[in-house]
């Protein structure tokens, strides 16, 4: 079942509502214009993994939106509200997606409407997990220098409008693939539509982790910045871009990382099949798992 807790301030925990019924006005602009931000990160065993990360993510997605929104302990609170009433729900369950939705509030009232939602993490997502995605590049229109020159287009931010990510999924899965990495005008790897692009180079005794540049107009993943510490102390070197396609092609092994999600192995680009290393796969994902 689903949790949702609203934050409000008459409610220092949050207030917890029936979410089977409707809780939000027709006129928000979440609903009408996709104005607003989102995070969604794992729980597990009842605890958010990465709290801070997210909720610093979600703080610095605000600042890009010029959105003022509950502060850092509020959504805590709720968090441990929404998780508390999951667990009883759901006692058999050990992990949960909490996701952290903050909208600029209804038309003129000048206030942000924000929740907390916990749910079940989809069986689909765990599959893609143990079976790999076939992957297709796409492109999506914007040179990897555009977030420096046009803020307003909120590239590096978790905004609602995720419409367009979600239509290049389904044209992916159109053409008989599984997900996405979108390509800049300029011709670099970018990132998923919901995932950080992630390789491997195992050469020589020489470990290295390269993920696209992050000013290329692209979210930081919480989870690649995690991944990339804990690798660091096991010996991996580290590299951010910038990358092209044939990098990809080039590398031992491409994941798609994310919090949800976690690793899941890219098999195939375009059609063409990369090198996959399932023992890389469980090495990284164990780091992963360990995140906290
Ligand atoms: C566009 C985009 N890039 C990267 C990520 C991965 O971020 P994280 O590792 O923090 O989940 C996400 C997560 O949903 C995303 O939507």
């Amino acid at each position: 079942m689903t949790v949702l807790v609203f934050l409000d301030p008459a409610h220092d925990d949050g207030r917890l509502v029936d979410a089977t019924q409707p809780q939000l006005l027709a006129t928000d602009l979440g609903a009408t214009r996709g104005d607003g931000i989102f995070e969604s990160m794992l729980a597990v065993d009842g605890t958010p993994r990465k709290e801070q990360a997210h909720l610093d993510r979600l703080a610095s997605s605000a600042a890009a939106l010029d959105l003022t929104v509950p502060g850092a302990d509020a959504w805590s609170r709720a968090i441990r509200t929404g998780l508390g009433a999951f667990a009883e729900a759901e006692p058999d369950r050990t992990h949960a997606v909490v996701k952290l939705v903050a909208t600029r509030g209804v038309e003129g009232a000048g206030q942000a409407t924000a929740w907390v939602q916990v749910a079940p993490v989809p069986a689909a997502t765990l599959a893609q997990r143990e079976a790999g995605l076939k992957v297709l590049f796409l492109e999506r229109g914007y040179d990897s220098t555009v977030a420096q020159r046009a803020p307003w287009l909120l590239m590096g931010a978790k905004t609602l409008s995720y419409a367009v990510n979600m239509a290049a999924i389904r044209y992916a899965k159109a053409q008989g693939a599984d997900d996405v990495i979108f390509t800049s005008s300029d011709g670099k790897v970018l990132e998923g539509p919901t995932s950080t692009v992630l390789l491997a180079y195992d050469r020589d005794g020489r470990r290295t982790l390269l993920t696209p540049q992050l000013e290329s107009g692209i979210l930081a993943g919480t989870s690649q910045s995690a991944l990339f510490v804990a690798a660091k102390e096991q010996g991996w070197e580290l590299g951010y871009g910038p990358l092209e396609p044939h990098h990809l092609l080039e590398a031992d092994a491409v994941w798609l990382i994310s919090s949800i999600r976690l690793l899941a192995p890219v098999l195939s680009l375009d059609g063409q099949e990369l090198r996959t290393s399932a023992a890389l796969t469980a090495e990284l994902t164990g780091l992963v798992e360990r995140f906290v």
